[in-house]
């Protein structure tokens, strides 16, 4: 069974077509909603989520713990003086999404999210909200298609790429396996960032875990028809290429300059599943 909603908006706030949720099959979105203790996940993604907390107790933990470093590496840009984000990979809107962190700090933010899913697609209206200065747009699209997202009339619309632009892509790449090549992919959008931009990125890694832990999940991905890849602290590092990592370069997410929240301090490496980094364009 699916459920077709017909509440989304289009990024120009025009009424989007109808969208199959297709709510039968588990979707990365809705599972990491959950995680997050959220409510717009359905039966299929649910059950889904609750095999990989039960091989991974500390998943949802994570998955906050990813949202927290999402907020401090943001934070961090509009720090350095970015005013513009390119956050691909936006997910369902939690606390703290990309425009609120940003334009708490600079109130004349830009940002463009980015998504494939159709549920996001359906809660845009929440991510186009922002201060009268600043301004945020929605992409309904595909990151294996950097062309469609480059191109699309609202990120020629807000995003100025000849001045540094922040580059999100928090939680997205492990969904790539290699056959895809999404460090090639990466490199396109890297390509067109002008010096003083920054690169924000986490990833998952069942490197810090069992083995046999790692395996199993990724099993019932695969099961779930999903595809999820786990990477080791050294391929991680590749997506960096060509840019300079900041102190602490990539590490275990809750270590990435912690501001003393009481989970990242307590966390083990074991219980996260990720890995973050944030890198500067030189030159
Ligand atoms: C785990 S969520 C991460 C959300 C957010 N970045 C965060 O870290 O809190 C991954 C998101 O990537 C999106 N995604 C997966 N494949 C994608 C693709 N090919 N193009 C664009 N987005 C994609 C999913 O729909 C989902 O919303």
């Amino acid at each position: 069974m699916s459920d077709t909603w017909d509440w989304g908006t289009s990024s120009d706030g025009d009424r989007a077509p109808s969208t199959d949720l297709r709510t039968d099959i588990p979707h990365p979105a809705r599972m990491y909603d959950y995680y997050l203790g959220g409510k717009d996940n359905f039966a299929a993604d649910r059950a889904a989520a609750a095999k990989v907390v039960e091989l991974l107790p500390s998943a949802p933990a994570g998955s906050r713990a990813n949202r927290r470093f999402l907020g401090r590496a943001v934070r961090f840009a509009a720090e350095l003086g970015i005013r513009q984000f390119l956050d691909i990979g936006t997910g369902i809107p939690a606390s703290n999404n990309t425009h609120e962190v940003a334009q708490a700090s600079a109130p004349d933010s830009r940002v463009v999210y980015v998504d494939n899913d159709p549920i996001v697609l359906a809660h845009a209206r929440a991510l186009l909200q922002g201060t009268p200065q600043g301004r945020t747009a929605y992409v309904d699209a595909d990151f294996r298609s950097p062309g469609s997202i480059l191109d699309a009339p609202q990120t020629k619309e807000l995003l100025d790429f000849s001045q540094p632009v922040a580059l999100l892509s928090v939680a997205l790449l492990h969904f790539f396996p290699d056959s895809t090549d999404p460090f090639a992919l990466l490199d396109q959008y890297k390509s067109v960032l002008a010096p003083g931009s920054v690169l924000i990125l986490t990833h998952g890694t069942g490197e810090l875990m069992s083995p046999e832990v790692a395996r199993s999940i990724e099993a019932v991905y695969t099961a779930s028809g999903l595809n999820i890849t786990s990477r080791g602290k050294a391929e991680v590092l590749r997506f960096f290429d060509g840019m300079e990592l900041v102190e602490p370069g990539v590490v275990p997410v809750h270590e990435w300059r912690p501001d003393g929240h009481e989970d990242d301090r307590t966390m083990t490496r074991e219980e996260i599943a990720g890995y973050a980094g944030v890198a500067v364009r030189r030159g």
